[in-house]
């Protein structure tokens, strides 16, 4: 058996077209949803992930505005501008690129973003929420999961999700939604006893460790669905996740090729979250 590779691409395009057509809707209502994304610093890989999600913004036909500022920013400073962007009607969502530079304090940021434009859904609120299960922002790669799985018709109610991770960006919110479609959850980590034993149980395998091709086939169920959640770099530098993608493939039935399944629906799930707060939002752009 040779696993098949999840065609990412075509995922992302088929929700991201349905995005573009509710945004297309909302203009003809004179509304255009639109966010704000904050870079501080020079961080390479982060102003790459931050120009991708301006791209995508833009494919959909949604505002954005990005603010690159410099690494020495003051804490304040950013706390102010955050501020006003949660008064701004024009701004549904706001995303503060992380990690921040050592001097600002990422807690006192993520709760200075209004609870409404959280479409990280890193606020404590909207992860309270997800947690009892309100209703409210999702956080987007582990929704992106969901919707990945969804498209492919998999089961999820009675099924096995073993997750590798307990980051609050991934690992735990991924267990939350994972319960959330009745399946039976499993979290692991890097200090986990057994864990190619524990991962072999799983129906679905969630790789998010942030370790390059820590994932084998001793960890794999013939049969289980992986999805690798990681973005390393192998030994020569070139982009991988967490799953040494060709040592499962003969025995996963499915697995995420790395890049180009996990990370752009990741973006996609942000573009819909600010869909989603722009909708609520009511009007922002005054009708022509
Ligand atoms: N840095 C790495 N992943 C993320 C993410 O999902 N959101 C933000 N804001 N920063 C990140």
């Amino acid at each position: 058996m040779t696993a098949t590779i999840i065609n990412g691409k075509e995922i992302v395009a088929s929700v991201r077209d349905g995005i573009k057509q509710e945004v297309h809707r909302m203009a003809n209502e004179g509304r255009q949803p639109g966010l704000a994304v904050i870079l501080v610093g020079n961080d390479p890989a982060s102003a790459v992930y931050v120009r991708n999600k301006e791209k995508a913004c833009h494919e959909v036909g949604m505002y954005s505005e990005l603010h690159r500022l410099p690494e020495e920013t003051s804490e304040q400073e950013l706390l102010t501008l955050i501020s006003q962007l949660n008064v701004n009607p024009r701004i549904n969502g706001i995303l503060v690129q992380l990690p921040l530079p050592a001097h600002i304090n990422e807690e006192t940021v993520i709760d200075t973003i209004s609870v409404h434009k959280d479409v990280d859904c890193f606020h404590p609120i909207n992860v309270g929420n997800l947690m009892i299960g309100k209703k409210g922002l999702l956080p987007c790669t582990p929704a992106g999961v969901i919707e990945v799985l969804r498209y492919l018709n998999v089961p999820l109610a009675g099924k096995h999700a073993v997750i590798i991770g307990r980051s609050n960006i991934v690992g735990k919110p991924m267990a939350m939604l994972m319960l959330r479609e009745n399946a039976t959850v499993t979290v692991c980590h890097s200090r986990t006893d057994n864990l190619p034993e524990i991962a072999r149980q799983a129906d679905i395998l969630i790789a998010a460790v942030g370790r390059a091709k820590m994932v084998t086939k001793e960890y794999i169920k013939p049969g289980a669905i992986v999805i690798d959640v990681g973005m390393n770099r192998d030994e020569n530098d070139k982009l991988c996740g967490d799953v040494d993608f060709n040592d499962v493939l003969e025995t996963a039935s499915y697995v995420t090729p790395v890049p180009g399944c996990v990370g752009p629906m990741t973006i996609t799930m942000l573009l819909k979250n600010t869909l989603e707060a722009a909708e609520h939002a009511g009007p922002n752009v005054p009708a022509r």
